[in-house]
């Protein structure tokens, strides 16, 4: 049996798929573990949009200039939005599920990568947010904070090797 330390040493971003769609219920495994992810007092203000429609995929990825171009060849999309209304720290509780849901699709078997949305641009002119707010027709109190591109792994990459981590950065009782 993998161990955590073991698993989280071979988690890493998954840009290239191959066609093999994804069976539901490991899609409803990725739901219900963001479902389960901790969040401030309980106020779960986030909510998930799931797009396998190719034609959508294809208008998601173009949300930024070229961060988010493989996200036209995943077979899905998973879209964090979260209420502002409900919680000052929404950004804390979406970023949690979003990484706890790519802990689940790894322990799946799949990749998976994050898709920066909030604060960042489609162009000049319109925001990334907007831009997907339109497409999804999301209500103004959500934002749209990221996406999630999940499929079975189509590239190869190194594990992390325990003996180069950036020991440095960890202070013992000062900095
Ligand atoms: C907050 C955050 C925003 C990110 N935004 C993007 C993004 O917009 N596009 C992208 O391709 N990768 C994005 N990533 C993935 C990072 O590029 C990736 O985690 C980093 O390069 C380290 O690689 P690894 O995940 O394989 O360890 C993001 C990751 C995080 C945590």
């Amino acid at each position: 049996m993998t161990t955590f330390s073991e698993f989280i040493q071979t988690r890493r971003s998954i840009r290239r798929y191959t066609s093999q769609q994804i069976e539901d219920e490991k899609i409803q495994l990725i739901l219900q573990s963001a479902l389960m992810s901790p969040a401030s007092k309980r106020s779960n203000p986030w909510e998930f949009i799931v797009v396998r429609n190719r034609e959508m995929l294809i208008q998601l990825s173009e949300c930024r200039s070229r961060s988010a171009e493989f996200l036209a060849r995943a077979p899905l999309c998973i879209v964090i939005i979260a209420d502002r209304t409900k919680t000052d720290i929404w950004q804390e509780d979406a970023s949690i599920a979003s990484i706890v849901m790519q802990l689940q699709a790894h322990d799946l078997g799949l990749g998976s990568c994050w898709i920066q949305v909030f604060n960042r641009m489609k162009n000049e002119e319109l925001t990334s947010e907007h831009y997907i707010r339109t497409l999804l027709q999301i209500p103004e109190n959500f934002a749209v904070h990221n996406l999630l591109s999940i499929g079975y792994p189509d590239e190869q990459k190194t594990p992390f090797d325990i003996s180069k981590l950036a020991e440095q950065k960890i202070h013992y009782d000062k900095f």
